[in-house]
């Protein structure tokens, strides 16, 4: 009780330091701004990890009287919160920030940040300090908590800072958040990763994975829920092994039942689940309550046997499958999506079919497909890979016709029927976009007033895997 409170006392400091700091640079920041305020742009790349870290920096922003652009022209201050998980995501970051050197040459007041996971590889750190002398500032995800004296320090010395911290273990909780929805929103629940999947870059750039204490999370979800937040995703790279690193141990499963016995009328949703650590007590409780959303984030990555081995998943085929089934068995509308890798290093058609096969055999509502991308420093880049990308290529476009096969039938099924819809957003011609519990996307006429709303509608048409409806 004692150490806990000592705990309690150091992270008391740490944040009334970071106040101080974002209150000197409030003056600071107002005083080389172009306009009245300090304008801020952050803009993330990569999963809603980075989109809640984001969050966080908007919030610390927010403190050092920003306000926000989505215009890089107008903005005083740019932050790149970067992804490294395939090359594709980390040629998109360097081709954006080579585009802002001509408006830091006609505004040399801006200052230009970059954070998030390809700052922690060490020869990408490098290579951005290199070839962008424009870059003040570079911080890494372990360092998102010091963000007002790094910028502190870049801006009162002039010297450009390189950030990158060891992964302390722990999470600093306390950090002030503007989230960018209304009415959606994402609750970190853990950080980082240990799973090592052969293929990943997360575990070497997130850290150790490590839990948010339970009471943290609940007063959390209870702030967003009277907030007006209808729709809560708990994030993790791997909520189903919520709990480990707690004293007291606690299960994602009874974290999830916590949460959804809050009052109010709202959805929960979680994301990612690993299937070698899914538990049925967990589909017992998105069975047993109204709140938790009908659907499973399960990504599959390979349905070969060989090929899951090879990509340390810890998991097989028939171990999928067992986890569908009893899915299917305790809710049987359940939506289920997931993440597939085309090309892995090794891999033969012959493999690639076996995925086909349990992709069909399982009938995911959608998929997040990707073709292989080798990341310096993980296992999969040093293994043999014969497959050249343009064969990878057409791997990749077959899998995309049979998942447009099974989404198109999945949504056929369930026209007439009736579904309770979350409405997001009004689309240019007059329509209403909404979604599912199931994550499916309904089209509707309705009034703008209603985003925001759930509302009943029923399924007129499908057209491929996008609903149109009317309201019931
Ligand atoms: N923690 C999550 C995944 C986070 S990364 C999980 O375990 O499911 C999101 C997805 O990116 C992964 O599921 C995988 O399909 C894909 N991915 C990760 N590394 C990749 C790589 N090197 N090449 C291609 N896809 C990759
Ligand atoms: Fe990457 Fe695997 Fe961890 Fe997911 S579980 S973040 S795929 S290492
Ligand atoms: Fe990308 Fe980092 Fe997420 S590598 S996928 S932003 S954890």
């Amino acid at each position: 009780m004692q150490d806990n409170q000592i705990l309690e006392n150091i992270r008391d400091n740490e944040l009334a330091r970071n106040h101080e700091y974002s209150q000197l640079l409030c003056d600071i920041l107002r005083s080389r701004a172009r306009g009245k305020s300090p304008m801020a742009l952050v803009r993330t790349y990569g999963c809603q990890q980075n989109v809640a870290d984001s969050e966080r920096l908007k919030g610390m922003l927010a403190e050092m009287g920003c306000e926000f652009t989505d215009d890089e022209n107008d903005a005083d201050i740019i932050i790149f919160n970067t992804c490294a998980v395939r090359e594709h995501a980390e040629d998109r970051v360097f081709g954006n920030v080579g585009a802002l050197k001509s408006i830091k040459r006609r505004h040399p007041s801006l200052i230009i940040a970059l954070c998030g996971c390809m700052m922690e590889q060490e020869h990408i750190a490098q290579r951005i300090y290199k070839s962008f002398s424009f870059v003040s500032l570079v911080f890494g995800t372990h360092e998102i908590h010091r963000f007002p004296k790094l910028l502190y320090d870049t801006v009162t010395t002039g010297r450009r800072i390189v950030a990158r911290g060891e992964d302390d273990g722990k999470i600093h909780e306390g950090l002030p958040i503007v989230r960018d929805g209304t009415f959606k929103g994402w609750l970190p629940i853990m950080y980082g990763c240990n799973n090592f999947c052969t293929y990943c870059i997360v575990p070497y750039v997130r850290g150790r994975e490590r839990s948010r204490d339970p009471n943290m999370i609940m007063s959390e979800a209870r702030g967003m829920i009277s907030a007006g937040y209808k729709d809560i995703t708990l994030l993790g790279q791997n909520v189903n092994s919520y709990g480990k690193t707690l004293e007291r141990e606690k299960t994602f499963a009874s974290l999830l039942t916590d949460i959804a016995e809050i009052d109010g009328d709202f959805r929960l949703r979680f994301m990612t689940s690993h299937p070698k650590d899914l538990s049925n007590e967990l589909i017992d409780v998105i069975a047993s309550s109204d709140k938790i959303c009908n659907h499973i984030h399960l990504p599959l990555q390979s349905g070969s046997d060989r090929i899951l081995k090879l990509m340390n998943r810890h998991y097989d085929r028939k171990r999928y499958m067992e986890i569908v089934e009893y899915a299917k068995k305790k809710i049987p509308n359940i939506s289920l999506t997931s993440d597939i890798i085309v090309g892995f290093p090794g891999e033969t058609y012959e493999d690639f079919q076996e995925t086909l096969n349990l992709i069909r055999e399982v009938g995911f509502t959608s998929l997040f497909t990707f073709i292989f991308s080798p990341r310096v420093g993980t296992p999969a880049a040093e293994m043999d890979d014969p497959v050249p990308y343009e064969e990878k290529s057409k791997w990749f476009s077959e899998l995309l016709k049979v998942q447009e096969e099974i989404a198109a039938k999945r949504c056929e099924s369930m026209v007439g029927e009736r579904y309770r819809v979350l409405v997001e957003s009004a689309k240019p011609d007059g329509e209403l976009t909404s979604r599912t519990e199931e994550n499916i996307i309904v089209e509707f006429k309705g009034s703008p007033r209603l985003i925001g709303t759930f509302q009943n509608v029923e399924i007129t048409r499908a057209r491929n895997w996008i609903l149109k409806g009317k309201l019931a």
